[in-house]
């Protein structure tokens, strides 16, 4: 591999886009880094190849947190949740977020899909879904997007997931980085493709905002996607927005507009003072991930350093 892990370097070196700070080295507890995949497919667009490599750069990137924003399988079966489980059994051993997405209801099973959609995906791989993860210096709450009686493909946030959530935030330690996990978008990936975000996308995004959410993962978009909230809704606190980070998908093959046919993911190292994420793409010259793009963002109520050539 031809990049330095972050993980274990005590700076960041300044980023090839040339404006970027050094990310500030923070000690134990306030500092985490956050692997980031989505949408494996496991069935017929699962590339055994991709997901061979994406266990080794995990390794070498050596996480603290690991999250997996939904689309597990292509089809819900018992086989593709059965082969899904024993790769997530073999990302870093730490601890861990998933949740549901849509594929990972029957589709074509509608009597199970009516009944018990997550029938399989309980008894596999989580009985939880809408899992909470709280650990020193970050609580993380993963929400069940899926809405597999009404919609195929879309997807919905509940009143009651978001009081549910709101009432975690609101105990959780105040110096705790917020993070929320769906699968479903909530924001428009800025290119022509228009995927429909789930219903009421902005009203949830207004209450996040609210409850203190710094960050946003999700998937289903097959595509990368890293802003902020304040690009596309500033509701009533232009200052303070959510950060968006979409993965496209990590090991298929099913990658769409500027990540088709390709695989991707994002690390999310948050400290002291900053959030900084690392979209890697898999390069078809050499078969391996490596950083593409990275982004800066302050958190809540702090500023980015000027660049190192400016002094303010
Ligand atoms: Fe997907």
């Amino acid at each position: 591999m031809s990049f330095q892990n972050p993980a274990q370097s005590p700076q960041l070196e300044t980023s090839s886009l040339g404006s970027e700070p050094k990310a500030d080295a923070l000690e134990g507890r306030d500092r985490h880094v956050i692997l980031h995949v989505s949408d494996l497919h496991f069935g017929p667009p699962f590339a055994p190849h991709v997901g061979e490599e994406l266990l080794k750069v995990a390794e070498i990137l050596d996480p603290s947190l690991v999250v997996v924003s939904g689309d597990l399988t292509q089809r819900a079966t018992r086989s593709q949740f059965e082969e899904a489980k024993a790769f997530l059994d073999r990302l870093p051993a730490v601890p861990r977020i998933v949740v549901p997405g849509n594929h990972d209801v029957p589709l074509y099973r509608v009597l199970e899909r009516l009944r018990t959609p997550h029938k399989l995906y309980r008894e596999i791989i989580s009985d939880d879904l809408n899992p909470v993860l709280r650990v020193p210096g970050a609580t993380l709450v993963g929400l069940d997007s899926t809405n597999p009686r009404q919609a195929i493909s879309n997807g919905r946030l509940r009143k009651r997931q978001m009081d549910a959530c709101a009432e975690i935030f609101r105990t959780a330690p105040p110096e705790d980085v917020r993070i929320v996990v769906t699968h479903h978008h909530l924001a428009q990936a800025p290119d022509a493709l228009n995927d429909r975000t789930l219903r009421g996308a902005n009203m949830a995004m207004k209450r996040f905002i609210e409850m203190g959410v710094e960050i946003v993962l999700g998937g289903h978009l097959h595509r990368a996607f890293i802003g902020s909230s304040l690009d596309f809704f500033f509701g009533s606190h232009r200052d303070r927005g959510v950060t968006v980070v979409q993965s496209g998908t990590s090991t298929s093959r099913r990658g769409r507009g500027r990540e088709r046919e390709r695989n991707s993911f994002n690390l999310i190292e948050v400290s002291r003072d900053q959030l900084v994420v690392t979209h890697f793409l898999l390069f078809e010259a050499d078969g391996h991930f490596g950083p593409i793009s990275r982004h800066v963002f302050p958190r809540h109520g702090r500023r980015l350093p000027p660049p190192a050539a400016v002094s303010c």
